[in-house]
């Protein structure tokens, strides 16, 4: 005997439990290898390919070194940045920095793979827009930004399901006043 309504619902069931253990499946997906030396680069300052990370700050005669300036310092370990200190540090998970922005110091366009190079290195939004000082301009190899490309798409994300809680350590910690 066909009960083609207890039928449809048992199917949908099904397909409801399918469906939420594959979201649940992406959301808990493991960092690849990429986005795993990203995440070394983000959180501390460090990279695992051998190629040197530098930061210039614009009174040191000398680039430091990257891990005395890890993005999380400032951005947070979630990447939402944050107000301290008087200092507006943005939110730089992928999806707001692909969305045009506007501030009352700055409007740019939505972030490229290519322009947040240049935030980088350069210190440019996407409108050329120099970036506060205090945003530090990186000396990293292509190798290094790819990583670090990679682990910022999946940050803010779906990295708290893969177990990779923000440790909260810092958000805004501006570099130490000129001497
Ligand atoms: C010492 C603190 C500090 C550190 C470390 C730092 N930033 Fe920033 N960052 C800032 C501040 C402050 C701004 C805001 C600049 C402005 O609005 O002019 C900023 C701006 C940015 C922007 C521009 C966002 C926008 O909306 O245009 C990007 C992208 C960015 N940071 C990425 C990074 C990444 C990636 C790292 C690590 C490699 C990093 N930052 C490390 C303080 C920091």
């Amino acid at each position: 005997m066909h009960r083609p309504a207890a039928i449809a619902a048992t199917r949908s069931a099904i397909l409801g439990i399918l469906i939420s253990f594959l979201i649940g499946e992406l959301a808990g997906a493991p960092l690849t290898d990429a986005e795993q030396r990203g995440r070394l680069i983000y959180q501390e300052g460090r990279t695992s390919s051998g190629y040197p990370f530098m930061v210039k700050l614009p009174y040191s005669p000398a680039p430091l070194a990257g891990r005395a300036f890890p993005c999380a310092a400032c951005h947070g370990a979630d990447g939402r940045g944050g107000s301290e200190g008087g200092i507006d540090v943005p939110d730089i998970r992928w999806q707001t920095l692909t969305k045009p922005h506007d501030t009352a110091k700055r409007t740019r366009g939505p972030y490229t793979k290519r322009a947040l190079r240049d935030a980088l290195t350069r210190g440019l939004d996407p409108a050329r827009n120099p970036l506060n000082p205090v945003m530090p301009r990186f000396q990293i190899s292509l190798t290094d930004f790819d990583h670090l490309f990679a682990y910022l798409q999946r940050l803010g994300g779906n990295l708290q399901a893969s177990g990779l809680q923000p440790s909260g350590a810092g958000h805004a910690r501006p570099p130490p006043e000129p001497q």
